[in-house]
This record gives C-alpha cells, sequence and structure tokens, in this order.
C-alpha cells in the first residue's frame, strides 16, 4: 500500500469497494449494449482509471476515445465555459456513446460536454461518473451509470488530482486541509 502521509485526511473509497462498483457498473453496461457497438469516451486526465478499470470489466467489445478539455480562465469554474484542449478522434455520428468521468461537482463539464457531443449526433449518449457530489443537483445531469454519491469533501485519488498531484493513488481519499490552505493553516 502506498504511504498515507501526512497529505490526506482519510481513505473514503478503498481499493476493494472501488473494484466491486466497477464490476457492477460494467455488467450493467454489457446488459444494456448487448448486441450495440459501444464507444467510450474518457475525460482526461480524471478518468483514466475508472475508464481503464471499467474497460477490462466489460465482456462485449468496446472502442475507447479521448477528450481533454479545460474550463475557461483560472481557477473558477463557474462560467461554465469549457474549451477543447483534444478532441475525439472519432466521428460519433450515428455510434452508441458512453462519456466516462471520474467525478461530477458543480455538473458543469459534463452540461457543456453532452450538449457538446449531442450536435453530432450520436446514436445514443450516456453517462458513467464514478463519484458525484452535492453541487451536481443544481445541473440537471441524467447520469445513467454512478458509482457513489460522496459528500462535499475535497477528494484525490484513483485518477482525481490536487495541483496534478495524487491521482496515482489506488483509493479515493480525502485530503488534509494543511495541503490546500485550508483549517486555517
Ligand atoms: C475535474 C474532474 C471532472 C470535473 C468535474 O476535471 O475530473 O472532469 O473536474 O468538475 P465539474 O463537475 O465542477 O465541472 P479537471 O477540470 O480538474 O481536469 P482533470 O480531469 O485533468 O483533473
Ligand atoms: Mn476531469
Ligand atoms: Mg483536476
Amino acid at each position: 500500500d502506498k504511504d498515507l502521509g501526512t497529505d490526506l485526511a482519510k481513505v473514503l473509497i478503498p481499493e476493494d469497494r472501488l473494484r466491486a462498483k466497477v464490476g457492477e457498473l460494467a455488467a450493467q453496461i454489457d446488459a444494456d449494449y448487448e448486441g450495440k457497438d459501444l464507444l467510450l469516451v474518457g475525460v482526461l486526465k480524471g478518468a483514466v482509471m475508472i475508464m481503464a478499470d471499467l474497460a477490462r470489466e466489460l465482456h462485449a467489445p468496446a472502442s475507447m476515445d479521448w477528450m481533454a478539455v479545460s474550463s475557461y480562465g483560472s481557477g473558477t469554474k463557474s462560467s461554465g465555459v469549457v474549451r477543447i484542449l483534444k478532441d475525439l478522434d472519432t466521428d460519433i455520428l450515428g455510434r452508441h456513446v458512453l462519456i466516462v468521468e471520474d467525478i461530477i461537482d458543480s455538473g458543469l463539464t459534463l452540461s457543456w460536454l453532452v450538449s457538446n457531443l449531442r450536435m453530432r449526433d450520436p446514436a445514443s449518449l450516456e453517462i458513467c461518473a464514478l463519484l458525484r457530489k452535492p453541487e451536481a443537483v443544481k445541473t440537471e445531469i441524467d447520469c445513467r451509470y454512478l458509482g457513489f454519491d460522496i459528500p462535499n469533501e475535497f477528494v484525490v485519488g484513483y485518477g482525481l488530482d490536487y495541483d496534478e498531484k495524487y491521482r496515482n493513488l489506488p483509493f479515493v481519499g480525502t485530503l488534509a486541509p494543511h495541503v490546500y490552505g485550508g483549517d486555517g493553516a
């Protein structure tokens, strides 16, 4: 196991719970897309771990493509304006597309992405997200496959970063407030 060090407050979702949940989601997806040609669209970089694990749990063959997006400006995401850093290599016209995300926080990234991809006329468009925060209720995102609803805490690991760090943790943990300057640190 990786050393928790002093940066992490606690393990929120350990590896075995992640693995079990990803297996459940994969089974649902396999059933729903039986006989269909599925295209998984991972959102870089946070979705790398869930994408890799989910894809390996699927029994049916699936294609994989990636988008990298960034919310405009620095710091805040409140505008909901997103720009594409890397677009899909695939033309999704008439394809069955499943967006794979690590987390729905404010929901702005996914609501933008869904409307962007919908304009490309896929045969179907659904979302699989590992985590969802309470804020997300403000945006009406229809997440067909959800792993966990989590409290409004600063989470890292299993793809999720703070300042590009901690993505490689094999579990989802909460960050100690001193790391991001909270709690009077
Ligand atoms: C994070 C996360 C989601 C998004 C969720 O990505 O991976 O993609 O924010 O936030 P929202 O629901 O409030 O839009 P980020 O923009 O940090 O890029 P990253 O995946 O490269 O870390
Ligand atoms: Mn992301
Ligand atoms: Mg990030």
